[in-house]
C-alpha cells in the first residue's frame, strides 16, 4: 500500500510538484491545500488528479488539513511560514516535505532556534522531515557526490558556492515579493512565534543560504565549524534593499574535514561567474570539479604523478538513475494525455531547477514509505542554515570568525 499525501501551497512552486507527487507510484491519495480558493479550484477541478483525487480531500487551511488522516504534507507556501507550519505537522503526526528555505526571517537567532526546533520535533515525534534543495539533485552534484563516495577526490582542499540572483534578473525579486505578499499566509492557530521586543532587525541574502551551501556540504559529508564573512550594503538607496542590512555577502567557512569554503550569496550583482548562477566547484588532492570539468590526477600518495585527465560529463551522465517505474510514473507527467501504449516508446527528461524536481519528489515519497530519513533531513537542512546564519552575524562584525552550532549527523 502506498502513503497518503496532502499539498499546502499551490502558488506558483507548489503547482510545479503537484503534478509530480500525484504521479509517484507510491503514492495512492493526494489531498490539497490552499488559503487562496483560486489556486485550490485549480487542482481540484483538473481531471489529471481524479485517480488518486477525492474532493473532500479539499482544504481551506493548514489547520483544517492537519485534522486529516494524511501520512504527509508537502508545505510550499511562503518562506517565513515553513518551519512553524512543518512543526504544527509533524506535532500533528504527519511527515513533511518543506520548500527551501527552512525559515527565512530578519531575525538569525530566530533562524537558528527554528533549526533546533524541527530537529526537536523530529526526536520527539518520530515525524520525518525533508528540506527540498534543489542544488542537492542537480547533474552536477550527484556526480560530485558519486565521486566523493567513491574517494576520487582524493583529500578535500578547497570548495566555492554561489547563488547570483540580482533583484532585476529575469525572475525579477521585486516581482516575486510582491505576488507572495499579495497571497495569503498565515500559521497555524497553536504555534507560537518568537515575539522580540527592540527594534526589528534587518535581513541579508544569507537567510536563504541552502542553493550556495548544500552542494559544498552534501558532497564533502562536511560541515562548517568556523566562519567569516564580509557584507556590502546597497549604495543606491534602491527601497528593495530598504529592510536589508546587505545585497551581497561573501563568506569563509573552515570546514569539519579541514577544507576551505567560499560562499557568495549576491542579490545586487548581474549575471554569474562560471557556468551557472546557482552551483559550485570542489577541488581535492586527486579530483577536481569546476564549471562541469572534472579533472583527475589519482594522486594517493607523495611523489609524480602523470598529468591529469579532463572529462566533461553530460547531465544524462552526471545523474543517477531512477527506477524505472518512476520513470514510467513521471513520463505521465511530461507527455500529460498521451495515450498509454505511446509512453514505452517516449524519453523521460527530468526537469524544475536542474531537472532536480522528479528527484525532490522521490526521495521524499520513498523515505516516507521506507520509513528511513530522507537525504536533506532536518539535521543536514540545520547544517546549511546555520553557515547563512553565522556568516550574517560575523559580517555585522566585520568579518570576526564565530563558531557555527551544529547538531550532529541525523539518527537512522
Ligand atoms: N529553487 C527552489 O527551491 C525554489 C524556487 C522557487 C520557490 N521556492 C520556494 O517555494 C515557496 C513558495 O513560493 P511561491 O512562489 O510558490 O509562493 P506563492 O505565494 O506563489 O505560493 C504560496 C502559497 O501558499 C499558500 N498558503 C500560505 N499559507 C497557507 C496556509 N496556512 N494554509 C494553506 N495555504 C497557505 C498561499 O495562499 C499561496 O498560494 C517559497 O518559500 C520559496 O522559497 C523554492
Amino acid at each position: 500500500m502506498g502513503i497518503s499525501l496532502g499539498l499546502v501551497g499551490l502558488g506558483s512552486f507548489g503547482s510545479a510538484f503537484a503534478p509530480l507527487f500525484k504521479s509517484h507510484q507510491a503514492v495512492d491519495r493526494i489531498a490539497f491545500c490552499d488559503l487562496n480558493p483560486a489556486s485550490l479550484a485549480k487542482f481540484v477541478n483538473d481531471p489529471f488528479y481524479r485517480d488518486k483525487f477525492d474532493p473532500k480531500d479539499t482544504f481551506a487551511s493548514l489547520d483544517d488539513i492537519l485534522a486529516a488522516d494524511l501520512d504527509a504534507l508537502a508545505i510550499i507556501t511562503q518562506p517565513q511560514l515553513h518551519a512553524p507550519q512543518c512543526v504544527a505537522a509533524m506535532e500533528a503526526g504527519k511527515h513533511v516535505y518543506s520548500a527551501v528555505p527552512v525559515i527565512s526571517l530578519p531575525d538569525f537567532d530566530e533562524i537558528l532556534e527554528w533549526c533546533d526546533r524541527i530537529i526537536r520535533t523530529c526526536e520527539k515525534t518520530g515525524m520525518r522531515y525533508m528540506l527540498g534543495e534543489t542544488t542537492v539533485y542537480r547533474p552536477k552534484t550527484m556526480f560530485c557526490r558519486r565521486m566523493a563516495d567513491r574517494g576520487e577526490f582524493g583529500t578535500f582542499v578547497y570548495t566555492e558556492g554561489e547563488y547570483i540572483h540580482d533583484v532585476d534578473a529575469q525572475c525579477n525579486l521585486r516581482d516575486v515579493a510582491a505576488s507572495r505578499a499579495a497571497n495569503p499566509s498565515a500559521v497555524p492557530r497553536g504555534t507560537v512565534l518568537t515575539t522580540r521586543s527592540g527594534t526589528e532587525p534587518k535581513g541579508s541574502p544569507m537567510s536563504y543560504p541552502t542553493h550556495s551551501v548544500s552542494g559544498p556540504v552534501h558532497v564533502m559529508r562536511a560541515h562548517a565549524v568556523k566562519a567569516s564573512a564580509i557584507g556590502f550594503r546597497n549604495r543606491t538607496g534602491d527601497p528593495y534593499f530598504a529592510r536589508q542590512e546587505f545585497s551581497n555577502v561573501v563568506a569563509f567557512y573552515r570546514m569539519s574535514n579541514g577544507a576551505t569554503c567560499r560562499i557568495c550569496e549576491f542579490r545586487e550583482a548581474p549575471g554569474y561567474f562560471g557556468d551557472d548562477a546557482e552551483t559550485f566547484r570542489i577541488a581535492g588532492t586527486a579530483g577536481t570539479f569546476s564549471n562541469g570539468m572534472w579533472w583527475r590526477n589519482g594522486r594517493t600518495q607523495a611523489g609524480r604523478v602523470p598529468p591529469p585527465t579532463c572529462q566533461t560529463p553530460t547531465d544524462e551522465e552526471m545523474r543517477d538513475p531512477l527506477p524505472s517505474e518512476v520513470v514510467n510514473a513521471f513520463k505521465r507527467v511530461e507527455y500529460r494525455g498521451t495515450p498509454e501504449s505511446e509512453l514505452a516508446h517516449l524519453d523521460f527528461t527530468p526537469t524544475g531547477h536542474g531537472g532536480s524536481h522528479p528527484y525532490l519528489v522521490h526521495e521524499f515519497v520513498t523515505a516516507v514509505a521506507e520509513n528511513r530519513q530522507p537525504v536533506i533531513n532536518a539535521w543536514e537542512a540545520a547544517r546549511y542554515m546555520a553557515m547563512g546564519a553565522m556568516a550574517h552575524k560575523s559580517a555585522l562584525r566585520d568579518g570576526e570568525w564565530l563558531e557555527v552550532p551544529d547538531w550532529g549527523d541525523a539518527p537512522g
